[in-house]
């Protein structure tokens, strides 16, 4: 498929619809073992691999005349293909820790699942329908596989339970929501309680969900935070809407939440009790010396010294710790703040910004729709960019792009989301592609007048 076609069946294909998860749609990690968190998601919850995963899991790449592979373990949650991604790629953590040394930290943080730690708050937010949600407690336990089990109670009210788990070897974090449990009710007297997990919105989302009898629906993801006010001056200036604010005492923690324009699932961040000092922020609710904040400036200080030169075709590793926002709409509004911040880092894809970070240091993806280019983007890089060593070399041709291969008989080379997988979506696709060839001419990043610049996910 030549690269003019394939951005072509990429970018209707995917105009066509929202991508998976109502906006938020997937959340990646970096990983030293990505096929070892593939296989625990597909054993213990309703998850697949994604359908578009390269052979062996590992994607031949290259890069200016240079060959090198990425490893990946890339599941999509069964109906509604929110993405679970681990990848192991050669990117560069300078300024940094490796990507390992901050598993040996998570390990080490949640060994056990000993009770609540700050670091569970870097987790993906999953409400899983009643059944659905013993069926994995079940599993896990005969498999004799840690979880920290736990009770709240949502705005309203009413009693949910809970269940923290960290993927093995990973950083990811799945929080698994229900409001029913035979399994936790039996112990219920016993259990952890925490702070209300569940924004009003997302309660209601999810209690819709069980009633639909779909088995799972994503509600949150979320980050610590050590800095609570930096995160929601930067998510207003994202456009975003606050669609929660709590302060809870015993175990006191002050949560915000925050809704991307067209998303229907939340980003939280909590922040926990700590010193003064903005460094110490948090830091009693971990264990060990690497606290929240030191997490925060090593991902800064790895985005300022390998992305901040050039938006074009750096790429570091802790940039593959990110969740993805995918909409229709136009997001000019993130170079409107880029411009007035030029010292922040971000990345661009092609024309398009398709990366920038928040103030806790972890990655956004934008596939969405902007009609300008972004400020410097000046479509160097403009496809297989997941490929991407990470280091710019020299001066580039503007022609000149890096390949990937994902093998015969996938939809695409690049990464397409995995909402191909659900047959609803895989109808929008072909519906978008059979708009596209009847638009015929159209040549949709060739529009005259308004263009829309969209970023492939
Ligand atoms: C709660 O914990 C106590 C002490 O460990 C134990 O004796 C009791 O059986 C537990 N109750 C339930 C319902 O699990
Ligand atoms: C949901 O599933 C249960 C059992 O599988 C069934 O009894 C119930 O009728 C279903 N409800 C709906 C609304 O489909
Ligand atoms: C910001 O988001 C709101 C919806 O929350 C939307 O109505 C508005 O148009 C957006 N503003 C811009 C500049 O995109
Ligand atoms: C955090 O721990 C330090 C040292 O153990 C203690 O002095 C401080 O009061 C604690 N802060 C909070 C908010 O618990
Ligand atoms: C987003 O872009 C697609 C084509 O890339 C277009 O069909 C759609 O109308 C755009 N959405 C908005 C809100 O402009
Ligand atoms: C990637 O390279 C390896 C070794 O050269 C080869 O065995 C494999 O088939 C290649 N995969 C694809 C998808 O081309």
């Amino acid at each position: 498929m030549g690269a003019a076609a394939l951005a072509l069946a990429v970018g209707c294909g995917l105009a066509a619809g929202q991508g998976p998860g109502d906006g938020i749609s997937k959340s990646t990690y970096a990983s030293s073992e990505p096929l070892k968190g593939e296989r625990f998601l597909v054993d213990f919850f309703p998850a697949s691999k994604e359908t578009n995963e390269c052979p062996g899991n590992v994607c031949n790449c290259s890069w200016h005349g240079e060959a090198f592979e990425v490893y990946e373990g890339r599941t999509a949650l069964d109906a509604s293909g929110f993405g679970l991604h681990l990848v192991d790629t050669e990117k560069s953590t300078a300024g940094g820790l490796p990507v390992k040394k901050v598993e040996d930290h998570f390990a080490e943080k949640l060994a056990g699942a000993k009770g609540y730690d700050a670091f569970y708050d870097y987790a993906t937010g999953l409400c899983l329908e009643s059944s659905s949600f013993d069926l994995v407690l079940h599993k896990l336990e005969r498999a004799a596989h840690d979880y920290l089990p736990y009770a709240f109670d949502d705005s309203a009210g009413r009693t949910w339970y809970g269940a923290l788990v960290r993927v093995p070897a990973s950083q990811m974090v799945v929080d698994m929501l229900t409001d029913t449990s035979p399994k936790l009710h039996a112990v219920a007297a016993n259990l952890t309680v925490l702070e209300n997990r569940l924004p009003p919105r997302q309660a209601v989302r999810c209690k819709e969900a069980f009633q639909k009898n779909a088995s799972h629906t994503v509600a949150y993801v979320s980050r610590a935070a050590s800095d609570l006010d930096a995160v929601h001056a930067w998510y207003d200036a994202m456009n975003a809407t606050l669609s929660y604010h709590s302060h809870h005492t015993a175990p006191e923690v002050v949560t915000k939440c925050f809704r991307w324009y067209g998303a229907e699932a939340d980003v939280c961040f909590r922040r926990r009790p700590g010193g003064t000092r903005p460094s110490q922020r948090g830091a009693n609710a971990t264990r060990g010396a690497f606290k929240v904040a030191d997490f925060e400036r090593m991902l800064l200080s790895v985005h300022g010294a390998v992305v901040g030169g050039d938006p074009n075709c750096n790429m570091d590793a802790w940039a593959d710790n990110h969740y993805a926002v995918d909409a229709t709409h136009d997001y000019d509004f993130v170079h409107a703040w880029l411009r007035a911040n030029p010292s922040q880092p971000y990345v661009c894809q092609g024309s398009a910004v398709h990366y920038v970070f928040d103030p806790t240091g972890w990655a956004v993806q934008l596939n969405v729709n902007f009609t300008e280019p972004g400020p410097s983007c000046d479509a160097r890089s403009d496809d297989g960019w997941t490929c991407y060593r990470g280091t710019c070399k020299g001066t580039v041709a503007a022609d000149d792009t890096p390949s990937r291969s994902r093998g015969a008989g996938s939809l695409t080379l690049l990464d397409m989301p995995a909402w191909t997988a659900n047959p609803n979506r895989r109808f929008q696709l072909l519906l978008g592609l059979g708009l596209c060839a009847s638009a015929g001419a159209v040549g949709w990043f060739r529009l005259k007048g308004k263009r829309h610049y969209r970023a492939v996910p």
